[in-house]
């Protein structure tokens, strides 16, 4: 993928839902679905993700995002943390970090139950890489500015957020060398879950010793998945 992206290689767009998402003019692919950004991150990482792993009861959980990109899904999170007095500890990966001029495009905040959230989101998208800042008494917060394959995580995770683009414009994210790298940084019993529903994705979940789950998809998209690393 290409490292010399401008401000000129993004665009912000509006899908279907109302809400805002990017699209990487360089690549041709976009951060979200054009259904609705909201609505998929809502289904597809808040709703099957992080309500599941909160389900038995857990007092707090650590999550690892592939891709902050838009910071959509760590807004949500952290809002549905603090609405439900959740902790949890959040750490996520970016390469490509788009440029603050974006960011104040996207107006999440006007989104329905974000309007106390224009700062939160502004911190999110302008602290220091790379070191844990306390967003809310619920929220942790740190972002790794590095390469997916390059990354060596220093604690494990309950759950990934796998949000990387599709396999057919970034198949590193998708691989079996990857995703066994993704099963060695789950707790046992965690899982990963995800927009991608391919054949072929699922097939190498298996073979890396995931337990795989196909879930509805969001509005737009027919499937999503779920993969668990197997309790001992
Ligand atoms: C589909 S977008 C989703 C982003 C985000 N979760 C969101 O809600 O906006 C994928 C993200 O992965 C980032 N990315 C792409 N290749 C990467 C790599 N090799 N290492 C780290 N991040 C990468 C992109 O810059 C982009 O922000």
């Amino acid at each position: 993928m290409s490292q010399n992206y401008t401000s000129e290689s993004f665009q912000v767009f509006k899908t279907k839902d109302g809400s805002n998402s990017i699209q990487n003019i360089v690549l041709g692919d976009t951060y979200h679905s054009v259904h609705g950004a909201f609505q998929e991150s809502q289904h597809v990482f808040i709703e099957n993700g992080l309500k599941l792993g909160f389900y038995n009861n857990k007092k707090s959980l650590n999550i690892l995002e592939l891709g902050f990109g838009s910071g959509l899904n760590a807004l949500l999170t952290l809002n549905n943390c603090d609405s439900q007095m959740h902790a949890v500890r959040y750490v996520t990966l970016e390469k490509f970090p788009i440029p603050k001029e974006l960011a104040n495009k996207l107006d999440y905040h006007l989104l329905s139950g974000l309007n106390n959230y224009l700062e939160d989101f502004q911190v999110l998208h302008e602290c220091e890489w790379n070191k844990f800042v306390l967003i809310s008494k619920f929220f942790e917060f740190k972002k790794v500015l590095i390469d997916f394959n390059e990354y060596t995580p220093d604690s494990t995770f309950d759950i990934i957020y796998h949000d990387a683009f599709a396999p057919q414009t970034h198949e590193e994210a998708w691989n079996e060398e990857f995703l066994r790298k993704c099963h060695s940084w789950l707790n046992q019993g965690g899982f990963l879950i995800t927009y991608c529903a391919k054949g072929d994705f699922k097939r190498t979940l298996k073979a890396c010793g995931f337990e795989v789950e196909t879930l509805k998809g969001p509005i737009g998209k027919r499937e999503i998945t779920r993969a668990f690393r197997q309790p001992l």
